[in-house]
């Protein structure tokens, strides 16, 4: 089955409303014929509202990089699903290991996540991914195993169908150090055999992405892999330049 490939850009806590309409007005023309590719960026909150208006009608959907499991309650600090799309919001990335790490965002709050941000229509993202040490000891698959079974716990297998997975190793996430295409064909296979194992049929839809230290440079070998259907791209997302001659890589490869 052909998946359509899906670049998306998490700026991570980088760039202004007033940098972000640079960037915007930047990537569009550069981005705009540019076919058979989905593409997002992933933007602080305080960026979502203004970037939501400025690609309304755009190739580009916009995406947030966190929200709270509760339809309403006393978290400081969070947001809602329905927050998201009350303003138009197309999707959110959930756990992302910057989250889990710094925040102790656990796998039984993402697989309520999940289910909180699908019934709002939000497109998830759902990030997995081991330590060196975890490879290092030979436990990248018990890792991807857990975080895989746990976040997709509480989805039926229609729901699974919707989703989408970023294989990160935490490894290569902003050290330059990219997984070899072997490695990253080898956990995205596997990602998505896991996803086979809760829902056959959803197994040939989910797209399932690579992320950590993809570039202009590295991106078509990743990209031509056969269970990589594309990439969540970080530091090289931040140049509108850089980030369209990825999505270009994704339509070549
Ligand atoms: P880098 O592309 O900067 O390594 O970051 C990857 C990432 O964490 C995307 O979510």
């Amino acid at each position: 089955m052909a998946r359509t490939p899906f670049i998306a850009g998490n700026w991570k806590m980088h760039k202004t409303v007033a940098d972000a309409e640079d960037y915007i007005q930047a990537l569009l023309p550069l981005v705009s014929s540019i076919d058979g590719v989905d593409v997002a960026i992933c933007v602080p909150f305080t960026d979502l509202q203004a970037m939501v208006d400025s690609t309304r009608g755009s190739r580009v959907e916009v995406f947030a990089q966190n929200m709270h499991e509760a339809e309403k309650g006393a978290f400081t600090g969070e947001v809602t699903a329905a927050m998201l799309t009350e303003i138009d919001v197309h999707g959110v990335v959930l756990g992302h290991s910057e989250r889990r790490e710094y925040y102790n965002e656990t796998d039984r709050a993402l697989a309520q996540k999940l289910v909180s941000a699908l019934d709002a229509g939000l497109h998830p993202i759902l990030c997995v991914g081991e330590t060196e040490q975890e490879r290092e000891r030979g436990d990248t698959e018990r890792k991807l195993r857990h975080q895989v079974q746990e976040g997709l716990e509480r989805l039926t297998a229609q729901q699974i169908a919707q989703i989408t997975i970023a294989y990160e190793p935490i490894w290569a996430i902003g050290t330059g150090k990219v997984a070899t295409p072997d490695q990253a064909q080898e956990a995205c296979a596997f990602v998505r055999a896991l996803v086979g194992d809760r829902a056959a049929d959803a197994a040939d839809v989910v797209r399932v992405l690579y992320g950590g230290s993809v570039n202009a440079a590295n991106a078509a070998e990743l990209l031509a892999l056969a269970d990589i259907d594309g990439a969540l791209v970080g530091g090289a997302s931040l140049d509108a330049e850089t980030f369209s001659q990825i999505v270009a890589a994704a339509v070549a490869s």
